[in-house]
């Protein structure tokens, strides 16, 4: 039976029960802001349901299009690695609205399938609410359905809701077996999530709505609302068990397989080519609704799908612009069960080709990115970075990135990519207004901070504040500021940087992308709200950011040996004057009033490599000031300390002693490895060193040994005689200019030969006015000099030009100086070429910056005599 007779069959089946028949509502809620897509049949009935909204009938059946992509219910992921998952299905299914319920929702159900469709009785599994007795003494006691093939499940599995609120009940579940063959368990069963046994229709007994704060409220009148996806049905009907092989998909993957190259082996059933044809059909559907592709909401679900679908094709060795070719078989396939799509064909071609071609531009480049980093890859997991310059600069949304990503086995970083998100996020609005932080309000309650020895802490929200205002709760989106009893984050506090991370439950997570103290002591985590609504009260799992927070202890330790080890070098003289530690690197000032050699550098940067390898334990031990300082403390002058201290000790012989309350590493070899970058003055007596630790400096190397390499690379040589060829080119270099020098003058000499055939007798004197190729200003005197002589009485202005400069030097012999000078002649010439000049009456020297009009200049000489 065809897709199209199956979809037939239902509506007519329900009609013949008394059904209204209504025709499938758009993809988009109408008046609903909590979901993004329809996303099950009962969506557009949802008020019915509630009974808000009423309707003359209280019974009706649809076919409705539906989109599982992004919410509650998203199916995005699972699209192309399973037989029956897909971003767009249709949903079958039978209301009732306060009119019947379990008994004949169960019967007409089976009736249909049995009766109707005529499928054999014995290929059933069902399951039931495990609270749920009427519904299992219907099917056993009133269809006579053998108990031992009901399962009974919890609320994961068979309590249905729409969403965080709505509609919602217990449900019952009826599966199909495809058959021994096929690996797989029932429902309930430890293998449930095989191929075998496929749930296809799901029969929820609506009886509450679920309110805000999560109170199920009964409704008037207990309601049904079933669902059976109709590609799962066609699959049954049509005897196979993937959906992609029915014939709804197969005229799509055929299509896509023709756009592939002849001889390139892609067949009908490739994952990709299904994962396309998938995405053909929400995304057409999805603009049919009025959804454009944009960077937010419906729009950005949009648009990573259309993306998702591309990448794929570019995968297939599609490499031309293809996706919007789908359209129109789509739009042929469905013509009579949706005859919108060909309505808005035109629309949905352009749509669709268009943000392919935006796309086209970076896709290539972001996958070289993508699979160097993939190559590069030590762990199994794409660090948050790199999948946020493949968001930001190359247009990845994150889940194509994961795709990829999980092609190879591999998983992407969500938290370190939402922390990127927030940080560019903070980016633009400190670029829109100058307030890096917002502004706090004094909580009079410390924080207690966890985070020497936990990271992850939970803890109840003290208060919240937005907009520099306490209030009760932050929404989704939103910026602000949320202080925490107690807290694993580090606030900023003697240099190091606050800490970023995640706070988090069930519902809501707030992404903080900076903490910082009150005098009071109370922690206040900035960051921007991604989900949900926070209240007051409310209790957070916070889980600082590993990653960063472990690169922040390397360089934060660095720092104290990197002190001990200026004052080991330069000595005891050397003192603090400010210190920065962040993620990425550490930045120390000191006072010193000489310069700092090589050596010493050299002294410095081994010491502190040489008390990383020694790699001793790092001591924190909390003593009152006095002890710390007979112990030996820095204390730094003029800075205030409580009556308990934390004194850090590192390395053999308390090589470093210091007062911190920062958070360090363990071991001295968890640094890894210390870089100083740079070193120089930064006001009279302070200078300034900046140094990388750990995978950083690393990096630092790697870049290093990669100039090496490629200057080896051009200059023919080896990165072990590189230094010696330098040095060997830079030597030949000047040789090459003497020869230049000596060459050029050589050059001038002949032409002032030439030159001298070229003077003209203008009434009675001899003048010379002519460009010289290939000489400098310098060498234009000498030549000048020479002419003299050989012409014994003359006047010559001869200039050089390069580029737009024109270089000029004038010269009269002494017998005509009474008669014309020099510098006068020169100033005449070099302000037609927009500059000027000047010398004594025999010799004159200047020059101008157009050089377009010398040779008028020149010319005009002859006019003077
Ligand atoms: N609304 C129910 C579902 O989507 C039938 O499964």
């Amino acid at each position: 039976m065809k897709t199209a007779q199956i979809r037939q069959k239902f509506l007519d089946f329900y009609a013949s029960k008394g059904h209204t028949i209504e025709p499938s509502a758009s993809l988009i809620p109408h008046n609903d802001k909590t979901l993004l897509f329809v996303n099950a049949g009962m969506v557009p009935f949802k008020d019915v349901f509630s009974g808000v909204e009423k309707r003359p009938y209280n019974r009706a059946a649809s076919c409705q299009r539906c989109v599982r992509a992004g919410g509650k219910h998203n199916d995005l992921e699972n699209v192309g690695y399973t037989a029956r998952h897909h971003t767009f299905f249709e949903m079958l299914g039978n209301f009732s609205f306060g009119d019947y319920f379990k008994r004949e929702a169960i019967q007409y159900a089976w009736e249909f399938l049995t009766v109707e469709l005529r499928l054999p009785k014995e290929k059933f599994w069902v399951s039931v609410f495990e609270e749920d007795d009427e519904a299992e003494d219907i099917w056993v006691n009133e269809i006579g359905f053998p108990r031992n093939r009901i399962s009974r499940c919890g609320a994961k599995d068979n309590f249905w809701q729409m969403g965080d609120t709505g509609p919602c009940g217990p449900s019952s579940e009826i599966f199909y077996d495809h058959g021994e063959n096929i690996a797989g368990g029932p429902p309930g069963h430890a293998d449930e999530d095989g191929d075998r046994y496929i749930e296809i229709w799901n029969l929820v007994f609506t009886q509450y709505d679920k309110q805000e704060d999560g109170y199920l409220k009964p409704l008037a009148a207990p309601c049904v609302d079933t669902g059976m996806g109709l590609e799962r049905l066609a699959a049954v009907l049509q005897h196979k068990n993937n959906n992609y092989d029915t014939d709804g998909f197969k005229t799509l993957t055929k299509a896509i397989v023709g756009l592939t190259k002849e001889d390139g082996g892609i067949k009908q059933d490739n994952a990709s080519v299904r994962v396309i044809a998938d995405h053909i059909r929400s995304t057409a559907f999805m603009v049919v609704d009025g959804v454009i592709p944009s960077n937010e909401g419906r729009g950005y679900v949009l648009r990573r799908i259309i993306r998702r679908a591309i990448r794929h094709g570019h995968k297939i060795g599609i490499n031309k612009v293809f996706f919007y070719r789908l359209a129109p078989v789509l739009a042929l396939e469905l013509k009579d069960a949706y005859p919108e799509l060909k309505k808005a064909l035109a629309n949905v071609e352009k749509v669709l080709k268009r943000e392919e071609q935006r796309f086209a531009q970076t896709l290539d480049q972001g996958m070289g990115i993508l699979t160097a980093a993939i190559t590069q890859l030590k762990g199994n997991e794409i660090d948050g970075e790199t999948v946020f310059k493949l968001y930001d600069t190359y247009g990845f949304p994150a889940d194509l990135t994961a795709d990829v990503a999980r092609e190879h086995s591999l998983t992407i970083d969500m938290v370190g990519f939402e922390i990127e998100m927030t940080k560019q996020r903070d980016r633009a609005r400190q670029a829109g207004d100058f307030k890096t932080l917002q502004k706090g309000v004094d909580i009079s309650e410390q924080t207690q901070f966890l985070g020497y020895e936990q990271l992850e802490s939970s803890s109840s929200v003290q208060a919240l504040i937005k907009e520099g205002e306490l209030v009760e709760q932050i929404e989704a989106g939103e910026h602000g500021i949320v202080v925490l009893a107690t807290s694993s984050f580090y606030a900023e506090s003697g240099g190091q940087i606050g800490d970023c991370g995640i706070l988090s439950n069930d519902t809501v997570a707030f992404v903080v992308s900076n903490t910082q103290k009150q005098k009071s002591g109370a922690f206040e985590h900035h960051g921007i709200l991604n989900k949900g609504i926070l209240k007051v009260g409310d209790v957070l799992a916070a889980v600082v950011d590993k990653k960063s927070r472990k690169c922040i202890a390397r360089n934060h330790s660095a720092t104290h040996l990197l002190h001990a080890a200026l004052r080991t070098v330069l000595g005891e003289t050397v003192t603090q004057k400010g210190s920065l530690v962040d993620s990425e690197k550490l930045r120390f000032d000191f006072s010193h009033d000489e310069v700092i050699n090589k050596v010493e550098i050299d002294k410095i940067e081994g010491m502190v490599n040489r008390k990383i390898l020694a790699n001793t334990k790092v001591h924190t031990d909390v003593s009152d000031i006095d002890t710390a300082k007979k112990k030996g403390a820095v204390a730094l002058f003029g800075e205030k300390y409580g009556d308990t201290v934390r004194v850090l000790t590192m390395g053999k012989d308390d090589f470093s002693v210091e007062l911190c309350g920062g958070t360090h590493v363990n071991q001295l070899g968890d640094i890894g490895l210390f870089r100083i970058t740079s070193e120089g003055g930064v006001s009279a007596g302070v200078r300034r060193i900046e140094a990388v630790t750990g995978y950083s400096a690393y990096q630092f190397d790697n870049q290093t040994q990669d100039n090496l390499n490629q200057i080896a690379q051009m200059t023919k040589s080896s990165s072990v005689q590189v230094v010696e060829k330098v040095a060997q080119l830079i030597k030949q270099q000047k040789e090459l200019e003497k020869q230049i020098v000596s060459m050029q003058k050589q050059l001038a000499s002949n032409q002032g030969d030439d030159l001298v055939n070229q003077a003209q007798g203008v009434n009675g004197v001899s003048v010379l006015a002519s460009v010289v190729e290939g000489v400098n200003g310098k060498d234009l005197r000498d030549i000048v000099d020479k002419l003299k002589d050989k012409l014994g009485s003359a006047v010559i202005v001869l200039a050089a030009v390069s580029g737009n400069k024109v270089s000029l030097v004038a010269g009269v012999t002494k017998d005509l100086t009474d008669k014309y000078q020099a510098g006068k002649i020169l100033n005449h010439v070099a302000q037609q070429v927009g500059g000027k000049g000047g010398g004594r009456p025999d010799m004159a020297q200047g020059g101008g910056t157009e050089s377009s009009k010398v040779d008028e200049a020149l010319a005009s000489v002859k006019g003077l005599i």
